[in-house]
């Protein structure tokens, strides 16, 4: 056995299953004391349940390897292909220039994904990524950095509060994954998510849906801030389909359509000005 097989069996020893005992080696190549302690002090977070992703400090997001921390919500899969549908989109536009607005970017996953996929097609798109977590945005700005994306601008604002105004009418895709958990609901989900900020997760009920107020206010705000025939993207929960296809009909969006995830459950909203 090699070094690194004795080590991947302590760590599977101590409670870790193969897979991650292998991430945990291939990480911190603990050839020396201190990455070795380092690798030891990271299996005994994960072994304490926080979530391998924060404890590895980066995960993969479609092209990009995002740096992640307690600041920010992990990415999930469904988000990945909302991203897809997003790109589709707007490779359809044959747009130049897209203007893109990400709210609640966290990570800054979806926006940066975008920014990025367009540029492989010759796509300049710019980026307005939008949080009311001063932290998520400094994990954004160091994700951009991360992956040399420039054309990035980070907004500190509820929503469109703080959104310069110059942009109304202007911006040809809003993308938002926006809490969307009620509080009731949250409290009967996986404590794992306890590592995960609260304010990424959790919205208020509404007269709409329980854990709606979020989308709500998006859904509602966004119209003015698109081009003609501009694009609101948004994931919702499971139980929000007819909530979000009510909101959208209200705010009078057009080609209104809500699409299921790839396990099958309702998961986005997408609508046109
Ligand atoms: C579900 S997370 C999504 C993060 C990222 N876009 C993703 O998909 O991984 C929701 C994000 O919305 C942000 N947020 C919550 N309330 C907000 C508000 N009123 N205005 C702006 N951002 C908000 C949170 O800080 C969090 O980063």
């Amino acid at each position: 056995m090699d070094a690194n097989s004795y080590l991947v069996t302590e760590l599977i020893d101590a409670g870790l299953n193969r897979r991650e005992a292998r991430w945990l080696v291939e990480e911190f190549s603990p050839t020396d004391p201190e990455p070795m302690a380092a690798m030891r002090a990271a299996a005994q977070r994960r072994l304490g349940g926080e979530p391998m992703q924060y404890v590895l400090g980066h995960w993969p997001f479609r092209s990009l390897d995002l740096d992640l921390d307690s600041r920010v919500l992990i990415p999930r899969p469904e988000t990945e292909e909302l991203v897809g549908l997003a790109f589709e989109e707007l490779m359809k536009r044959r747009l130049h220039a897209p203007l893109i607005v990400d709210l609640g970017c966290g990570s800054g996953a979806i926006g940066l994904a975008l920014l990025y996929e367009l540029r492989q097609m010759d796509v300049q798109a710019t980026l307005v990524a939008v949080d009311s977590s001063p932290g998520a945005l400094d994990v954004t700005r160091a994700n951009a950095r991360k992956h040399d994306l420039d054309g990035v601008t980070t907004v500190h604002s509820s929503w469109f509060d703080a959104l310069d105004r110059s942009l109304l009418g202007r911006v040809d895709l809003i993308v938002a994954n926006p809490p969307y958990v009620g509080a009731t609901e949250f409290a009967t989900l996986d404590p794992a998510l306890g590592y995960e900020p609260f304010a990424a997760l959790v919205s208020e009920d509404t007269a709409y849906a329980e854990g709606f107020f979020d989308l709500q206010v998006i859904i509602g705000q966004s119209g003015p801030w698109l081009v003609a025939n501009g694009l609101l993207i948004c994931e919702h929960g499971n139980m929000h389909r007819a909530a979000v296809l009510r909101a959208a009909h209200d705010a009078m969006f057009v080609d209104v359509r809500d699409l299921d995830d790839m396990f099958g459950n309702p998961r986005f909203l997408m609508a046109k000005r």
